[in-house]
């Protein structure tokens, strides 16, 4: 589809808790060892929200903190916050409306987006929409999940994959021909019981017996959710390339959700694009849900050239998935750094 604006990524930021649960620790805990993590998962270790007042908007409000004390941008510029999260503060209210106050983001509205690992994808494309529409010219998506919250850390089928974290870029329009391009986007309800946390919503409300069925943790297929992972990412990658006329040799960097190490190879091989041309950081912060991609865009951003055309695919719970294409563009100006080096006999 021809635009005459399209949405850019000006500026990116990103925030992971400093608390590091690793491979050996989680083997005390449950029946499992770094070994069988590593080689089944890619995982090392993750990051882990554990300071008593951390939640999700706080995850959330420090990436978009990051950015704006990154780059040249003023927190009442931005018009419009998109929160991904599957992992709300409260049911009630949006956690959304707490980013904004603790970003200090006067003059936004905001609103949550529940797509689970693809919610970042999602919310990019409705935040592009939102450029492109005319109506809005700073928007920011930023995806944001304390899953430590909604794991079972008594289940090695799923405690071993889930890490806390937040990521956030700032759309812009731009005449120029970078910016989000056309996405395949899909969800399929068949796929809802082979992963989700069956209690603590409006089908089953939280009661004592729901407590001592531990039933307000992730409930995972793993086998199936990996099969449908690797066809749907393969799938919805060929066709977001052929709605946006690019070959897969044409791609400079792909960007997949981050489960499972060897779902990633399974879906470049599919696609034929060298596996040096994928961005990981799953071994240093496991699945982290609507967090992923932003984390991997705001991880490797200095490699990413104007011009180069990234690949984005993910899956999740749902089931939800899909691909989006977007050419790299220019970032807005840094903030100042302070450059000079202190001499050698100052120590502070
Ligand atoms: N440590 C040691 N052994 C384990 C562990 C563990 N942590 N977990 C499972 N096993 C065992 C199983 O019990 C099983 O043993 P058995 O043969 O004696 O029964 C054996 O390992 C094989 O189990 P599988 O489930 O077949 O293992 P698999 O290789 O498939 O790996 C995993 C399991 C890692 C969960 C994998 O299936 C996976 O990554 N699935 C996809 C997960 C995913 O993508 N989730 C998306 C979340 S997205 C969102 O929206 C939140």
């Amino acid at each position: 589809m021809r635009k005459d604006i399209r949405a850019t990524i000006s500026a990116l930021g990103g925030y992971v808790p400093s608390n590091i649960l690793t491979n050996e620790f989680l083997s005390t805990i449950v029946d499992t060892s770094d070994e069988w993590i590593k080689q089944r998962t890619g995982i090392k270790e993750r990051r882990i929200a554990t300071a008593e007042d951390e939640a999700t908007s706080d995850l959330a409000a420090s990436a978009i903190r990051n950015l704006l004390d990154t780059y040249q941008v003023k927190p009442e510029e931005i018009e419009a916050v998109i929160l991904a999260t599957a992992t709300p503060d409260h049911l009630l209210s949006p956690a959304s409306s707490l980013v904004c106050k603790k970003s200090g983001l006067s003059n936004a509205f905001g609103f949550d987006l529940n797509g689970a690992c693809s919610g970042f994808l999602f919310g990019l494309t409705m935040g592009a929409s939102l450029i492109e529409s005319g109506r809005y010219r700073k928007v920011i998506v930023v995806g944001a999940d304390k899953m430590s919250s909604i794991v079972d850390y008594n289940d090695r089928n799923s405690c071993i994959l889930f890490g806390d974290g937040a990521g956030a870029v700032l759309l812009e329009p731009t005449t120029e021909n970078y910016g989000v391009m056309d996405s395949v986007l899909r969800t399929d309800g068949a796929g809802n019981d082979a992963l989700l946390v069956p209690a603590g919503g409006s089908r089953l409300p939280a009661t004592s017996e729901t407590l001592q069925n531990r039933a307000h943790y992730i409930k995972q297929h793993g086998a199936l959710v990996f099969k449908n992972a690797v066809e749907s990412m393969a799938t919805a990658s060929g066709e977001a390339l052929d709605l946006n006329d690019l070959d897969a040799n044409e791609i400079d960097w792909v960007i997949p959700h981050q489960a499972n190490m060897r779902i990633i190879q399974a879906v470049s091989d599919r696609l034929n694009i060298p596996f040096e041309k994928v961005k990981i950081n799953i071994e240093r912060y496991g699945n982290t849900t609507s967090a992923t991609v932003p984390l991997v865009l705001w991880d490797f951003a200095e490699d990413f050239e104007p011009g180069q055309n990234l690949l984005i695919t993910t899956f999740g719970a749902g089931f939800s998935w899909g691909a989006t294409c977007l050419r790299w563009g220019q970032l807005i100006a840094k903030k100042e750094q302070f450059e000079y080096a202190l001499p050698e006999s100052v120590t502070i």
